[in-house]
């Protein structure tokens, strides 16, 4: 077995996850996804931390069984510090901190954001520093150049929702189950991109705003459906293929502006949102366009997973940045 062996845990939101990596080289990556959720439209926080308490330990016991690694064989124990939901943070970090205190093995502390950029090191193609990352998800939206494992600058951030959150708050406007990203973005391939042109939230430097569009969404869907109540289901294709538009315009502007202005060619993209195909479709173009050369993870390295917690930490291993023991939880860390 390769040094170091790592067993990481994921539990910021609503995903319970643990991976096993030795080496580098990542051995399992179990993931338990709450659906509890899907009933109330959103996560909910306290049950979050209620299903993180009972998936955890099925979970972790998952991951060892499938890397054929016994507990004992471990080098370190590594965890989500933030950032996150505090309730879910704190079932994950318990159980790190107890676990690693039993076995006498080291603790590491990991940043949720940066464990998405560096889920791109699990698996070839791998990117080259410096690099440009646009990190997407239902909680985050960041552009981050990232010069190596430790040394990251964030040069915008969204000021309000999420990409993520854009999607499945349209989408729920839409009547579209959640979480509504993926859905939208099904019916999106079917429609016109063009028919129905939304705001796009156009923001100094390389911050993102996506309340705009939310909002404007609203007040469409309001003044359409008084004249014709069944305006959403005989457009529905259309609807999601502008609304996915306009997002991905959103986020491409600010994209180009940083890469040209910061002279970098290698782009990667990470997050849960990064499985949209529009996105994708677009992103492979603009490369072409460009000379860039683009990355995107697997898509299990995409959304939330303790494989991308492993790499993470075994990059902290060989820096030799390890946990005190009394470390908490930081829902608001930042990268
Ligand atoms: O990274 P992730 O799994 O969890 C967070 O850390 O938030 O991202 C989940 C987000 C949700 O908002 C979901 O709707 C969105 O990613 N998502 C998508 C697609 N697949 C997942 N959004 C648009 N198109 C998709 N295909
Ligand atoms: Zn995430």
């Amino acid at each position: 077995m390769q040094f170091p062996v790592i067993l990481a845990i994921e539990s910021s939101c609503d995903d319970t996850s643990a991976a096993v990596m030795a080496g580098g080289e990542i051995l399992a990556n179990v993931v338990a996804t709450q659906q509890v959720h899907e009933q109330y439209g959103g996560v909910v926080p306290e049950l979050a931390s209620r299903a993180h308490q009972q998936h955890l330990i099925p979970v972790v016991q998952e991951a060892l069984r499938r890397a054929k690694v016994d507990k004992s064989a471990l080098d370190a124990v590594a965890f989500t510090q933030g950032p996150g939901l505090l309730g879910s943070l704190l079932v994950g970090s318990m159980f790190a901190k107890t676990f690693a205190q039993a076995l006498d093995k080291p603790l590491i502390a990991v940043n949720h954001m940066r464990a998405h950029i560096l889920a791109h090191f699990i698996r070839a193609p791998r990117p080259a520093f410096p690099f440009l990352c646009l990190t997407v998800s239902g909680g985050h939206t960041q552009l981050v150049i990232v010069r190596g494992p430790m040394d990251m600058q964030v040069i915008g951030q969204t000021i309000d929702d999420a990409a993520g959150e854009a999607f499945d708050k349209t989408a729920k406007l839409l009547g579209l189950p959640y979480p509504g990203g993926p859905h939208l973005d099904k019916q999106a391939r079917l429609g016109n991109p063009t028919r129905f042109p939304f705001p796009v939230g156009a923001m100094p430097g390389y911050d993102f705003s996506f309340s705009g569009l939310k909002t404007s969404v609203l007040y469409f869907l309001r003044q359409q459906t008084t004249q014709n109540p069944d305006f959403v289901q005989e457009n529905l294709p259309d609807l999601c293929a502008s609304i996915q538009h306009t997002i991905i315009q959103t986020l491409l502007r600010q994209l180009i502006r940083a890469a040209q202005d910061n002279g970098l060619t290698q782009i990667a993209l990470a997050g849960g949102v990064a499985a949209n195909s529009g996105l994708r479709e677009a992103l492979t173009q603009l490369a072409a366009e460009k000379g860039w050369e683009v990355f995107i993870p697997d898509f299990e390295f995409c959304t939330d997973n303790a494989g991308m917690v492993a790499m993470t930490a075994h990059f902290q291993y060989e820096a030799g940045d390890f946990a005190a023991p009394l470390v908490s939880p930081d829902p608001r860390l930042k990268l």
